[in-house]
C-alpha cells in the first residue's frame, strides 16, 4: 500500500521524523534551509500533509498551487501564518499545538517581566564590559514586582498562567482586559479583575501582552496607548510582532514615556528594528517563550500526531477550522 506523502518544512527532533516515517513517505528539511514562498510551493507538490512552524505562510495562493494538500500541522499555538478561511474553503485541515506550551510560555513571560523590571541584562552587560568599579545607591535600580499591579492584555490560557504566577507567587494585584470577561470561578483562581483597556493601560505597573495577532490586534499598542501608561511602567510582549508598533515603542522608551520593555516577538522578525537595538532599557529575546526541550518535544509530537491522526485515522487532534472540513 502506498503511504501518504508529507513534508516537514523545518528541522525537528530526529525521533519525530522516525515516528512519521512509520506512517508516511517523509520529505524533511533537517538542514533548516529558509525557503521562499515559491520554493515551499515547489516542495509541497504531491504532498498531502505538511508540518509547519509559525514561519511558513499558508494562504490562498499556496493552496491553489498545491491541490494535493489536505492538512497543515503548525508546531505552534499561534497560527497567524495560516489564512484559516482560505484553508477551510479549500478543504484543508489546520491544526496547532495548544495546552502543551501554556505553563512554559507563562514561565517565560514572567522571566521576561522580571528581567525587564530588575534590569538584569543591562546590568550583566555593564558587568561584562568591566564597568563595575563600586557600589552605588541607585545602580540599576529598577521597579518592584511583588505588590505591583500586573496588567494582562489577552486572558487565554497563557494569560491566566501569568496571572496565577503574579497573584499567588508575588502578591501582585492582577487586572486584565480581554475580548470577553472570564467566568467568576476562573477570575477567582487567577485573582484577576476585568477592566477596560484604558483602565489597564493607566493602572498597570507591568503590562504583559498575550493576545493573538489578527487585523483587529495590529498595533493594539501604539503611541496613543503608550502615552496612557505610567512613566514607571514596563511593557512585555510574548504574543506576536505587529501587536506593538515597534517604532512607536522605541520612541516611547527613548523619551521615557514608559520605563522599559521586554520583547520576545517583533514586527518582521527575525529582523529587529534598529531603534530598539540601540536602546538599553529593553530586553530582547529571539521568540523563545516556548523553548524548553520538553515543551518543544511535546509541540513536535502533537503536530506529528495531528498529521497521523488526520491522514491515517481521519481524526485530527486539535483542528482549528470552523467547521472542520472533511474531504
Ligand atoms: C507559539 O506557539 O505560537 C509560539 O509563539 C511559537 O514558539
Amino acid at each position: 500500500m502506498t503511504q501518504p506523502k508529507i513534508l516537514v518544512a523545518r528541522a525537528v527532533f530526529p525521533d519525530v521524523l522516525v515516528q512519521l516515517a512509520q506512517h508516511f513517505e517523509v520529505t524533511s528539511n533537517q538542514a533548516d534551509e529558509r525557503w521562499t514562498p515559491d520554493q515551499l510551493i515547489d516542495k509541497l507538490q504531491g504532498q498531502q500533509g505538511v508540518l509547519t512552524t509559525g514561519s511558513e505562510r499558508i494562504d490562498a495562493a499556496l493552496l491553489g498551487a498545491c491541490p494535493d494538500l489536505k492538512i497543515c500541522a503548525n508546531m505552534a499555538v499561534g497560527y497567524n501564518n495560516f489564512d484559516l478561511p482560505a484553508m477551510t474553503a479549500a478543504g484543508v485541515i489546520a491544526t496547532n499545538t495548544p495546552d502543551v506550551l501554556t505553563e512554559t510560555t507563562a514561565d517565560f513571560g514572567f522571566a521576561l517581566l522580571m528581567a525587564t523590571a530588575r534590569r538584569i541584562t543591562e546590568a550583566e552587560h555593564f558587568l561584562r564590559a568591566g564597568l563595575w568599579s563600586n557600589w552605588r545607591y541607585d545602580m540599576f535600580a529598577g521597579a518592584d514586582i511583588h505588590g505591583a499591579t500586573l496588567g494582562i492584555l489577552g486572558m487565554g490560557r497563557i494569560g491566566q498562567g501569568i496571572a496565577k504566577r503574579g497573584a499567588h507567587g508575588f502578591g501582585m494585584k492582577v487586572i486584565y482586559h480581554n475580548r470577553s470577561q472570564l467566568d467568576a470561578a476562573t477570575e477567582a483562581q487567577c485573582k484577576a479583575c476585568f477592566v477596560s483597556k484604558d483602565e489597564l493601560l493607566k493602572s498597570a505597573d507591568h503590562l504583559v501582552l498575550v493576545l493573538p495577532y489578527s487585523a483587529a490586534s495590529h498595533h493594539a499598542i501604539g503611541a496613543p496607548e503608550l502615552a496612557q501608561m505610567k512613566p514607571t511602567a514596563t511593557l512585555i510582549n510574548i504574543a506576536r510582532g505587529g501587536i506593538v508598533d515597534d517604532v512607536a515603542l522605541a520612541a516611547a522608551l527613548r523619551n521615557q514615556v514608559i520605563a522599559a520593555a521586554g520583547l520576545d516577538v517583533f514586527e518582521g522578525e527575525p529582523r529587529v528594528h534598529p531603534d530598539l537595538l540601540a536602546l538599553s532599557n529593553v530586553v530582547l529575546t529571539p521568540h523563545i517563550a516556548s523553548a524548553t526541550l520538553p515543551t518543544r518535544r511535546a509541540m513536535a509530537n502533537l503536530a506529528a500526531n495531528n498529521l497521523i491522526g488526520y491522514l491515517i485515522n481521519q481524526q485530527p487532534l486539535t483542528p482549528l477550522n470552523d467547521p472542520v472540513p472533511f474531504v
